[in-house]
């Protein structure tokens, strides 16, 4: 596995790939990698004949006061566990060739950027489709895989890919949990043990909104107090929101049905935690 930093020699490494006839898939990240990551990076490999990892903890996608300063690091265990997994490139660009003077130019899509984790972090999607638009022209991939713990950023990638008329090809790959059911996050590192103990509540709650639908409730407001007590009842949790989605448009449903999705942004003790899932359980999500 190579290390590559300027973005220069990333994009002559992606553009002899395309010379050959090859194909590249890209897996963006933040670092700090956990087996969420390293799955993504082994459905990369299934896909294309070459893997690209981008690891850039990226400042515009952090509004002043968030977490920018505390974001996990650990640049040497995550050599080491991506130089295991089938990967051609570690891409590490640097803060001052990725924002010259802080980059003038800022990508943005309305609209599903306004919903669930938008309204609370006005100027995140845009440091998000920003970043990602770079390193989609840099590194040249026919894939890109995402995680769909991120659901909101998956859908805003789809649709910015769609109107900028990209062929690239977005690949969602299911959320990798812990035993308990806890979503893997790098933000997880921030949880003391009683917090830890109190997080799987996230899990909870929509196993048991599953429970509920199989047993035919579709009133979305119900099925919202039942996941709302579910994790009010451990300590140190607060809500941001709970919200009852279409997989697609994100617009909110008064009735539930099989395309809906629960989303949820729970904080316990300080730290923001996201995690999403079907109703039905079966359903497959779809482009
Ligand atoms: P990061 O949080 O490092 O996540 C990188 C990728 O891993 C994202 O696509 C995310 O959805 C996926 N991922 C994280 N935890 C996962 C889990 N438990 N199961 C499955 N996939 C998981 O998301 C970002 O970085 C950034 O916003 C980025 C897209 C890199 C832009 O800066």
């Amino acid at each position: 596995m190579q290390i590559i930093h300027p973005l220069a020699d990333m994009t002559r490494w992606s553009e002899d790939v395309l010379f050959r006839g090859e194909t590249i898939a890209l897996v963006p990240t933040m670092g700090y990698f956990h087996e969420g990551h390293l799955s993504l990076m082994r459905l990369a490999g299934r896909l294309a004949d070459h893997v690209v990892v981008s690891l850039f903890v990226n400042s515009i996608q952090f509004a002043p006061g968030e977490d920018l300063d505390q974001y996990p690091r650990d640049l040497e265990n995550d050599t080491r566990l991506a130089a295991n997994e089938k990967v051609d490139v570690l891409f590490v660009p640097s803060d001052s060739e990725m924002y010259e003077n802080g980059g003038a130019t800022r990508v943005r899509v309305e609209g599903i950027t306004a919903v669930l984790c938008g309204r609370q972090r006005p100027s995140h999607f845009e440091g998000v489709t920003t970043v990602v638009a770079k390193l989609f022209n840099i590194t040249k991939p026919h894939f890109a895989v995402f995680g769909e713990k991120d659901f909101q950023q998956l859908a805003v990638i789809r649709r910015m890919t769609r109107d900028l008329n990209w062929n690239i090809d977005i690949v969602g790959h299911p959320i990798v949990r812990e035993s308990d059911g806890l979503a893997m996050s790098s933000r997880n590192a921030y949880l003391s043990g009683e917090e830890r103990q109190s997080a799987c509540c996230l899990y909870r709650a929509i196993e048991q909104a599953r429970a509920s639908f199989a047993a035919g409730v579709r009133d979305a407001a119900r099925l919202q107090v039942e996941v709302r007590d579910t994790l009010l009842a451990n300590p140190d949790v607060s809500i941001d929101y709970i919200a009852l989605v279409d997989q697609h448009s994100l617009a909110e449903r008064e009735e539930a049905d099989a395309g809906t999705v629960l989303a949820l942004a729970v904080r316990v003790g300080t730290t923001r935690l996201i995690d999403n899932g079907f109703l039905a359980d079966d359903t497959e999500k779809s482009n």
